[in-house]
């Protein structure tokens, strides 16, 4: 049973008249006969209050700041076109997420490329990439990448990546000396990595930058990391004599998966950051450096909703009721990589007297393949029936896959009772298009012959 005041809704979700579930003024039952399912929906107004959340606290408390989306959380044009309009930058993990930026002219003086092994192939793209205002900014996580980048010779703006060994696992989080992580310098390796950038001669460096994890909902985490930071900041500055410009605390706010889920409000998380900042900057007698925020999940994933319709059910004799839907983890690997909970309704009557429990599993072929345990849905619950589950936008279609080809949902972007397609749905074609059959293997065995002639086989192939 839901109602209008759930945490985890898009901003503009309702149930209207028809007891339907209806988000940006678009009936998603209607939605459905359009575009059929499964249908990755996107609510226009949450990203862009969400965006606007952002740049209104950061104005409040940090003027001096630029917040960049996280990519990664869901790549597209029209999400990208979005956050450009928001003045947001972008922060990308690879040739195809900065191609994705560079397809609709993103900003390149606001894009800025992360991965830890980042081949010398997308470090010549991020070099190349230039608007009037300057280039596209590196993170450098390495020392192989520092030896490409000298390789490479063209100046670029970089940060490094430090591990400040603060580590969250969501809820509780820990301090170490080093931290166990693929990504990043450890602080005891930032020296040597400083020298060889200074010996590079094209590479700009501009700060340091750290990272401590994803969906996290406590604060005191990014004030511990901002000091350990920004201790840096002095030691090189003393050492080197090099005054950062940039600090860049990274992402990871978390959101509303389910009511127990309880992340700050954006608002609270961005003032208590700020307000660490500034006074460590004045404790440590520091020029104030622009503040960069990598925000991903918690900019588009309330923002995305996935319909699906209910095919076969099946009741275990005295055991679960599972009910299929016509998706699961090749849209949503979530719950079978990371056990992610989700909730969910029915979008066709929202509001219903009975529930019951049932286990919604999806289509694919592994038993693991199950996206809501033990969740109170109607309990007539039939083919036919729309299933929305809550909070897909981040990490989901980004993280999609086409096991047992079948070709990834569309997306659509609604507003204003609009509803426009951002991602078309994947066809029998699109699923083929990389395939190659060698022409010898076109040839097929004797019994395949019995049920299909030569000539047609080679006409369907040709
Ligand atoms: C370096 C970096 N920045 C930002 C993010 C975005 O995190 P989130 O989507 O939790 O905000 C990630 C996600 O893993 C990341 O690795």
């Amino acid at each position: 049973m839901i109602s209008n005041t759930l945490p985890y809704y898009p901003n503009s979700a309702k149930i209207n008249s028809k007891n339907h579930l209806e988000i940006g003024d678009y009936d998603l039952v209607e939605l459905v006969e359009r575009f059929g399912s499964p249908l990755y929906v996107l609510d226009e107004q949450t990203i862009r209050e969400t965006a606007r959340e952002y740049k209104k606290a950061l104005a409040d408390f940090y003027p001096n700041s630029l917040p960049i989306f996280a990519t990664k959380a869901l790549c597209l044009q029209a999400v990208f076109a979005i956050m450009a309009q928001e003045g947001f930058g972008l922060d990308v993990v690879s040739a195809g997420e900065l191609y994705t930026a560079q397809s609709i002219q993103f900003p390149a003086d606001q894009v800025f490329l992360h991965g830890n092994n980042k081949s010398k192939e997308e470090l010549q793209m991020a070099c190349e990439y230039r608007n009037n205002e300057g280039g596209a900014k590196t993170i450098i996580d390495n020392f192989h990448e520092i030896k490409l980048l000298a390789e490479i010779g063209k100046p670029i703006d970089a940060l490094i990546r430090i591990t400040p060994g603060v580590e969250c696992h969501t809820h509780d989080y820990i301090k170490t000396g080093h931290l166990d992580s693929k990504f990043g310098f450890d602080l005891e390796q930032l020296d040597s990595a400083i020298e060889l950038i200074q010996s590079a001669k094209n590479i700009n460096l501009i700060g340091l930058h750290s990272h401590i994890g994803s969906q996290i909902f406590e604060i005191t985490p990014y004030q511990d990391a901002a000091r350990i930071v920004l201790e840096q900041y002095v030691r090189i500055k003393e050492k080197y004599g090099i005054e950062f410009t940039h600090l860049n605390l990274g992402g990871g706010f978390g959101i509303h998966y389910t009511e127990s889920d309880d992340p700050p409000n954006i608002r609270e998380v961005i003032k208590q950051i700020a307000t660490t900042v500034k006074s460590l900057l004045s404790e440590f007698n520091l020029k104030e450096p622009t503040l960069i925020l990598e925000p991903g999940r918690s900019m588009v994933g309330r923002a995305g909703v996935t319909v699906y319709s209910v095919g076969s059910t099946k009741q275990v004799p005295e055991g679960r009721l599972y009910v299929a839907v016509d998706g699961g983890m090749a849209d949503n690997p979530r719950p079978i990589t990371y056990q992610a909970k989700y909730q969910a309704c029915l979008v066709n009557r929202v509001l219903v007297d009975e529930e019951s429990v049932c286990t919604v599993a999806g289509r694919y072929c592994e038993s693991g393949d199950i996206l809501l345990k033990d969740i109170n849905l109607p309990s007539d619950i039939k083919q036919g029936d729309l299933l929305a589950v809550f909070s897909t936008g981040a990490y989901n279609y980004s993280m999609s896959s086409n096991y047992n080809r079948v070709g990834k949902p569309m997306m659509v972007l609604v507003s204003n009772g609009e509803a426009e397609i951002v991602l078309r749905r994947e066809s029998m074609e699109d699923l083929i298009r990389n395939d190659v059959l060698p022409s010898r293997l076109i040839d097929i065995s004797e019994s395949a012959k019995n049920q299909i002639s030569q000539k047609s086989w080679k006409e369907k192939v040709h």
